[in-house]
């Protein structure tokens, strides 16, 4: 019960807006503290008058002792009311004085209209000055009894009113509240500018989180104090800025990969045009022309034997020429040559034709048995980064040299094709869909590609890629 209330009263405060929260703890401190000081105060002042009224009580009831022994001893009654009258209303404080004789009866009093009978049950037995206080209608008072020529001629009693002296502490407090509530005031107002310093930064990055929450990376920095929160709002600016730079990557990756495919289609498009041009140029016209030799061959009457084996041996060529043309069609198409005579054979056979085709001289150093190492698809793919960075180098470098070296080591599969050409300022390209295919052929078997360039200063592919893939999946490579 009592720990399910404690509960909802954290829920609670911890559902307040903090400028209350920073208000409230503002305004009940300065209550508290207020409150406390004017109780302390009124304590403390209260004390010390009854102390001090105390000690006048005393001292008037010996001085009224010593002035009245003569006056009892001549039994001046009379003139010692007169003196009892005119003190009091001389005294602000003094309420009454009045002598009770040995025999207990009022020898002299202040009082002119009847002495209340109550005052004689206060300090009756004394034997040296003794203060006593009592409450009456008129509020309270001290009573200072002191014996007359020790006790011989009665005792004498001056009352000391407190009430007067209570007016004056009450103004005290009175003034004392308003001065705090003076102070609680300008309080208030400094922290509600305080609230408004801690809070605002903290509403700005509020505002902020919940906008990237959306979405909605184009927010401007914040501006920072130097305390705690300023450094928060540093390192929310630097995360929001990684936030916003990463994310501008990531739609220029998905671009990159968007162009990329619609290259492939594009690609995939032509080459199926390019088969059935090929086909129908070239093998359909072959068979046709092929088909009208046999007819004639059918026909013919006057065909001798030589005839035949000799129009037989052109067919034939034909034959062999087309068959050689339709093998390189086929070998265009995918890279059989790997299944036939293995990665480094092929890499090699490619390396040739490329040496012949485009006179650029190219080394190739492969360390260690990469055939018996990589997966089909893996070899696939690091065929096709060669096939492009290669390419690259033929249409864009003006090399006249261009190295390839090939290593297993550490588990990595790793590559470095670098060309002597006039490079490039890789700063100012955009589109760099080639590239771009390179590195996601290495990313996704979990290797990476970089590539470096320096205009005057030749290219340079750097790739490495894991020798056994960790990931199961082996994805299909054309
Ligand atoms: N070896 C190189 N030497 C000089 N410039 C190069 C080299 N490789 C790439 N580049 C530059 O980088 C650009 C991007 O290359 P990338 O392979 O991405 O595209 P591309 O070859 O122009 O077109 P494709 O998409 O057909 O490959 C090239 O246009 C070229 O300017
Ligand atoms: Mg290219």
């Amino acid at each position: 019960m009592k720990n399910g209330f404690y509960t909802e009263l954290l829920k609670f405060l911890g559902s307040v807006p903090l400028r209350f929260k920073i208000m409230g703890m503002v305004l009940f401190t300065a209550f508290l503290i207020s409150t406390i000081s004017i109780i302390q105060v009124y304590r403390t002042t209260e004390n010390q008058t009854i102390s001090y009224l105390e000690e006048i009580s005393k001292s008037t009831a010996n001085e009224m002792a010593n002035l009245s022994e003569d006056y009892l001893l001549t039994n001046d009654i009379y003139k010692l009311d007169q003196i009892f009258q005119e003190t009091v209303r001389l005294r602000p404080n003094l309420r009454y004085l009045f002598v009770v004789g040995k025999d207990g009866n009022i020898a002299a009093s202040s009082f002119t209209d009847g002495f209340p009978e109550e005052l004689l049950e206060v300090n009756r037995k004394v034997e040296k000055t003794k203060v006593a206080p009592i409450i009456t209608d008129e509020g309270k008072i001290l009573d200072a009894a002191a014996p007359v020529m020790h006790g011989e001629l009665g005792i004498i009693h001056a009352g000391i009113s407190f009430e007067k002296s209570r007016n004056s502490i009450d103004n005290l407090i009175n003034s004392l509240i308003v001065t705090l509530l003076v102070i609680v005031g300008i309080g208030i107002v400094l922290s509600l500018f305080l609230t408004y310093v801690i809070t605002e930064p903290i509403k700005g990055l509020l505002d902020a989180t919940k906008a990237i929450g959306k979405g909605n990376y184009a927010i401007k920095p914040l501006k920072s104090a130097n305390d705690e929160i300023g450094e928060l709002i540093l390192s929310f600016n630097d995360m929001a800025y990684r936030l916003t730079k990463s994310e501008k990557e990531r739609s220029e990756r998905e671009n990159q990969r968007k162009i990329l495919l619609k290259k492939i289609i594009d690609a995939q498009e032509e080459e199926r045009k390019r088969v059935a041009r090929d086909l129908h140029d070239k093998l359909a016209q072959t068979l046709a022309s092929l088909m009208i030799e046999f007819k004639i061959i059918e026909n013919s009457r006057t065909l001798n034997h030589a005839n035949l084996i000799k129009k037989i041996k052109e067919l034939r060529e034909i034959i062999t020429k087309e068959l050689d043309s339709l093998r390189t069609l086929c070998s265009d198409l995918r890279p059989s040559v790997i299944d036939d005579l293995g990665f480094v054979a092929a890499v090699k056979l490619f390396r040739d034709e490329f040496v012949k085709r485009y006179r650029i001289d190219c080394n190739l150093k492969i360390n260690g048995d990469i055939d018996s190492h990589l997966d089909k698809t893996v070899k696939i793919a690091v065929y096709r980064i060669i096939q492009e960075a290669l390419i690259n180098v033929a249409r864009h470098s003006g090399a006249d040299t261009v190295s390839i070296i090939l290593g297993c080591k550490n588990s990595l599969l790793k590559g470095i094709i670098r060309d002597n050409g006039k490079g490039f300022d890789m700063l100012k390209k955009q589109d760099f869909t080639g590239i771009y295919g390179m590195r996601e052929r290495a990313e996704m078997f979990n290797g990476k590609l970089s590539l470096h360039s320096e205009t005057g200063k030749g290219t340079t592919v750097l790739f490495e890629i894991p020798l056994k893939s960790s990931d199961d999946r082996q994805p299909e490579i054309k």
